[in-house]
């Protein structure tokens, strides 16, 4: 179970990520994303590889379909195993990420990162859409049309809460891989999150993999938060 645990690196300061990392040495994802990537760069990608760590670039690429199929190309070359781009910046976006991968695919005869699309953020309720993006539709329709547009687009992962994996379970079967943040064990504080669940009832609605921070490098002792949460995942049907 620990390959569906990915550890997200949002604690501050180089040394204290790389100590974090070897303490976890049986963690196999980490997700990077842009507060430490602005920090680090490249060289936290490279130093999680050569420990042959899989890397979940988190950046949520939204941008004209050109600039954002040079950026996924770059990730792929950074060998990077999934990385988020956003639905929201439209189908012709979305195929242009697909195509970077198979683009690298083809040129260096291995296998490219897994792209998710993002559908709505968890910050954004119905009122959010409303007034912020003009969208009339509930976050749930939303977030259900937003996957549609990713499919259309040959994306075949998402990002999404544990509400919204059981309706896209319910919607699209196990055609998508899904990832999910939101998640605290029963033992843990819910910090600033307000829609949590187990990694336990994650996994159980039908999420691949589950996004987990503060829970494991905010405890005492992180390695055994860590081994916790993957002991809790053991007797999980998927
Ligand atoms: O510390 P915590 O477990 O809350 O960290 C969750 C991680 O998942 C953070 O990196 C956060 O930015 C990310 N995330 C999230 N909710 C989303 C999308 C990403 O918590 N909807």
């Amino acid at each position: 179970m620990n390959e569906k645990i990915i550890v997200a690196l949002d604690l501050r300061g180089y040394d204290e990520i790389i100590n974090l990392v070897d303490k976890l040495n049986d963690a196999v994802w980490f997700k990077v994303g842009a507060v430490n990537f602005t920090a680090y760069g490249t060289k936290l990608i490279e130093e999680l590889k050569k420990r042959n760590k899989k890397v979940f670039l988190d950046l949520k690429y939204h941008d004209i379909p050109n600039t954002v199929k040079e950026s996924v190309y770059v990730a792929c070359e950074l060998d990077v195993n999934m990385l988020t781009i956003h639905s929201i910046g439209g189908i012709d976006m979305m195929k242009a990420a697909q195509e970077a991968v198979k683009e690298f695919e083809t040129k260096y005869n291995k296998k490219g990162p897994q792209i998710l699309a993002v559908t709505v953020l968890t910050s954004m309720n119905d009122d959010n859409l409303k007034r912020d993006m003009f969208i009339e539709m509930s976050v749930e329709e939303t977030v259900l049309k937003l996957a549609n547009n990713a499919l259309k687009a040959g994306i075949n992962g998402l990002v999404a809460s544990a509400k919204e994996t059981k309706l896209l379970r319910e919607k699209f079967g196990d055609y998508f891989t899904i990832v999910t943040p939101g998640i605290r064990p029963v033992w843990s504080a819910k910090n600033d999150q307000k829609r949590v669940v187990t990694p336990k009832d994650a996994i159980g609605m039908g999420s691949n993999y589950i996004v987990i921070g503060r829970p494991i490098y905010g405890s005492d002792n992180p390695k055994k938060a860590f081994e916790k949460i993957r002991k809790e995942l053991e007797h999980v049907n998927t």
